[in-house]
Parts: C-alpha cells; sequence; structure tokens
C-alpha cells in the first residue's frame, strides 16, 4: 500500500496508461480522480475502482478555465491533494493534413522493414498546418502547465506533494514521424527539470516518464506496419504494457522516491539507453 491516505489526480485516466495508473494508486491505497475529456471512458475506469475511492471529473486540460474548475471541485469534493499526474495526450496527426502524412508515414515504413533503398521522405514538418502544432503543443505542454499549476498552488499549502508527468523516448531523441509531439515531449522534461528545482525547498518533488512503444489505443490510428517497426527496434522484442509504465510512475509518486527530483525514468525496452 504505497500510496495508502493519499489522493492522486491523473489526467487522461480513461483509456490507456492514465487508466492503468489510476487503477494501480487506487490498489495501493490512493483516492483517485480520474480526468478525462471524454465522460464515457472517465467513468468507466472510475466503474472498475471500489465505490467511493474514486471520482470522475471532465475537463479538457488544453482550457485553462476548465483546469481551474477541476481543481476548485477536487477542493470542494475530495479535499487536498497529494499526487498529480500530467498524463493526457494525443498522438493522431489530426486535421487536414492527417492522411497525407499517415500515407507518407506508410511509404516510410514500408520500404524500412523491406530492407530496399529508402526513396520514400517523410515530409512531415513542411506539410503540418498551424492547428496542427498549436492542438498537439496545447493538450500536452499547456496542458501540463495548467494542470501543474492549479496542483502546486494546493501542494505549496502543505509543502508537500508529488507531480509525475508523461514524456515520451520522443522527447529524449526526436520522432520523425511525429516533430510536434518529439517538440510538446521535451517541453515536458525541460518544464519538469526546472519546476523540481523551483519548489524542492517546499518538499515538493517533479518528475517525468519517458516511455518507450506501449500497446494503447494512441497507436490505433497509426499504420500497422508502424507497430511492426517497434517491435524490431525495441530490444525486448515487443512493445510495453500500460502497467509496467503504471509501475514506473508509481516509484516516483510514492516515498520511495523521497530523493528523487527533477529525473526521467525510462521503461522502454531498451529503445532508447542514454
Ligand atoms: N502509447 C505509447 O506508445 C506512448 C509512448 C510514450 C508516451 N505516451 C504518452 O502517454 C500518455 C497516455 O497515452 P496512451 O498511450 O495511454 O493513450 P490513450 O489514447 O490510450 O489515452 C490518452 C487519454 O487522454 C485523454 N485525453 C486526450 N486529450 C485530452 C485532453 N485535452 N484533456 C483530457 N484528457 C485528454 C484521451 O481521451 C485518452 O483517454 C500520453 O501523454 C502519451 O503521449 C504514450
Amino acid at each position: 500500500m504505497k500510496l495508502e491516505g493519499k489522493i492522486a489526480l491523473v489526467t487522461g485516466a480513461g483509456s490507456g496508461i492514465g487508466r492503468a495508473i489510476a487503477l494501480r494508486f487506487a490498489a495501493e491505497g490512493a483516492r483517485v480522480v480520474v480526468n478525462d475529456v471524454r465522460k464515457d471512458t472517465a467513468e468507466r475506469t472510475v466503474a472498475a475502482i471500489p465505490a467511493g475511492q474514486a471520482r470522475a471529473i471532465v475537463a479538457d486540460v488544453a482550457d485553462s478555465a476548465q483546469v481551474r474548475a477541476m481543481f476548485e471541485e477536487v477542493d470542494g469534493t475530495v479535499g487536498g491533494l497529494d499526487v498529480l499526474v500530467n498524463n493526457a495526450g494525443i498522438g493522431d496527426v489530426g486535421g487536414p493534413d492527417r492522411d497525407r502524412a499517415l500515407g507518407k508515414v506508410e511509404a516510410r515504413v514500408g520500404e524500412m522493414l523491406s530492407g530496399r533503398p529508402v526513396t520514400a521522405h517523410w515530409d512531415i514538418t513542411q506539410a503540418m498546418s498551424d492547428e496542427t502544432w498549436r492542438r498537439m503543443l496545447a493538450v500536452h505542454l499547456d496542458g501540463t502547465f495548467y494542470c501543474t499549476r492549479e496542483a502546486l498552488r494546493r501542494m505549496s499549502r502543505v509543502n508537500r506533494g508529488a507531480i509525475v508527468s508523461i514524456s515520451s523516448v520522443a522527447g529524449l531523441v526526436g520522432m520523425e514521424l511525429a516533430p510536434h509531439y518529439g517538440a510538446a515531449k521535451a517541453g515536458i522534461l525541460g518544464f519538469t527539470r526546472s519546476v523540481a528545482r523551483e519548489v524542492a525547498s517546499r518538499g515538493i518533488r517533479v518528475n517525468a516518464v519517458c516511455p518507450g512503444w506501449i500497446d494503447t489505443p494512441l497507436l490505433d490510428p497509426l499504420p500497422p506496419l508502424v507497430r511492426t517497426l517497434a517491435q524490431r527496434q525495441t530490444p525486448l522484442g515487443r512493445l510495453g504494457s500500460p502497467e509496467e509504465i503504471a509501475a514506473a510512475v508509481l516509484f516516483l509518486a510514492s516515498d520511495e522516491a523521497s530523493f528523487v527530483t527533477g529525473q526521467w525514468l525510462s521503461p522502454n525496452g531498451g529503445l532508447v539507453t542514454i
């Protein structure tokens, strides 16, 4: 029971990694606020947790007013906040450039896997619309800032707390098929290191987790060949599970990591070894 008596808010907890974190935190004794932009999936996660131990709050983390209202609802219902996990995210290139970009990805990855000389170029950045760039940065980077700001306002009253933000190996080494995603995830790492230094004197710890390829619905829009490439590129020979990421997040959120702040932990099957 590593989170006995703690209150945790997990964003994007209706699916994939966020859902696994919410379920693991609850199993470790925490009361969990399950945020998602989708009501149906948030409620499904709550239903999988013992009654009275979890609560769903629908909010778009990219909207600062909705984030503020969510934290006010936490104040009025659950009480304090010990742990924030910034997990909500999107992987889809979305927008009008989506089909073109996915076609490019499929052609390029197909050539890479076939062993033929590569002739297809990615050409993702030069075709990207302002809207696609903005939405990616808004959900990941603005969302992490808005939620962290509200959490710190509460954690600073008691001078304790832990914040864990989900970055990615894309934030460590880049990602050619999604440069906007790589930029957002690298931004989360810079923000994590800076805020960790800023709030250390208050006893608040701030860390990041950088997953490799994880088997979640986030990968569904990608051509199936990308999954094959991911397996081949990963030394352990498979995609990770959401539960394997939840275990890393639990460590950083718990008192086991009491001397760990401003760091990233990367469960990635050996994909990145820096
Ligand atoms: N799956 C991977 O391979 C992988 C790898 C590295 C990092 N990540 C990161 O892990 C996190 C979780 O991704 P996942 O793989 O579980 O994907 P997922 O699609 O299964 O879950 C993401 C959840 O976030 C929610 N969400 C999206 N936009 C939101 C918003 N604006 N406000 C609130 N909720 C929102 C979605 O509704 C969904 O429930 C993301 O930050 C993602 O970038 C995933």
